[in-house]
């Protein structure tokens, strides 16, 4: 696997680590591009995720370490990158908007440090076990944001996409793993499911149930815009916005009027 290996870490990433330390549990509102086939015009779609880290920097809990350790499907902790991660279902309308429209906006308000950040780019979807061209395609966008951690990286184990994504499966109690199992999401309550495997309320200990599997997603967010907003002084608020050079590689940073 290719990965890049000169991307500076983003100069807003240990702020942004900082501030989000400050929340209990860190949910961010994630924006998608929808398009209403009523009018036939695109339409903004707005929904609550649960922030899962930067790709590659998974931090697991003990049970789901112990289990990947177990099972021998843990990876080496052999990248790091600034790209934002969260999980979902494949059934989801989010999957096909980004599918259609990789464009993606998510926000964060942090009351405890009176900061708004809204960050921007590009998201790719991945755990298709199938492994079908979108997911070879989203691996190898996501691989271009990926920053090599270690100089004794050649020595290290192997690192496999299919496990990363496992990681992030196990990382859930058996109970959000069995939501994966649950009738089509955002169908109506009256199309009774006809596989009888789905159900609401399942608990799922295995890493690969087939059904949970089949759903299971993680969406990858390779940012290129941040635009921070600081409102401690409510005289005087400040905002910046800062963008990634694609040429360059470099970010770059301008104080706006807020
Ligand atoms: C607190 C909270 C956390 C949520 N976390 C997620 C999540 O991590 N992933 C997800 O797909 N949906 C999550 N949801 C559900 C979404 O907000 C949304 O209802 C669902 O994903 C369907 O959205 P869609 O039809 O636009 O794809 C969460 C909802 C709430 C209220």
């Amino acid at each position: 696997m290719t990965a890049t290996t000169d991307m500076p870490v983003a100069p807003w990433k240990s702020l942004f680590l900082e501030h989000i330390s400050k929340l209990d549990d860190p949910y961010m509102a994630v924006s998608t591009v929808g398009y209403d086939p009523k009018t036939e015009s695109p339409v903004p779609r707005v929904r609550t995720c649960g922030f899962r880290g930067f790709f590659g920097e998974l931090q697991l809990h003990p049970s789901a370490e112990q289990q990947l350790r177990d099972e021998k499907e843990l990876n080496p902790s052999l990248y790091e990158s600034d790209m934002l991660t969260f999980t979902t279902d494949v059934r989801m309308r989010k999957v096909e908007e980004l599918q259609q429209f990789d464009a993606v906006e998510v926000l964060f308000w942090v009351k405890e440090v009176m900061a708004q950040w809204r960050l921007r780019g590009k998201a790719f979807v991945i755990g298709d076990e199938q492994g079908k061209l979108g997911e070879k395609t989203a691996r190898a966008e996501i691989s271009k944001g990926l920053r090599v951690r270690s100089n004794d990286a050649a020595e290290s184990p192997k690192w496999y996409w299919n496990k990363e994504v496992t990681a992030y499966f196990a990382n859930h109690s058996p109970l959000m793993r069995g939501s994966f199992k649950g009738p089509a999401p955002g169908r109506p309550l009256s199309e009774k499911p006809e596989d009888p495997n789905l159900s609401l309320g399942q608990r799922v200990k295995d890493l690969h149930d087939a059904t949970a599997r089949k759903h299971f997603r993680v969406v990858v967010i390779r940012v290129e815009e941040v635009d921070r907003l600081d409102l401690t002084d409510p005289e005087k608020g400040m905002r910046w916005r800062t963008t990634l050079n694609n040429n360059s590689k470099q970010w770059e940073e301008v104080e706006l009027w807020p």
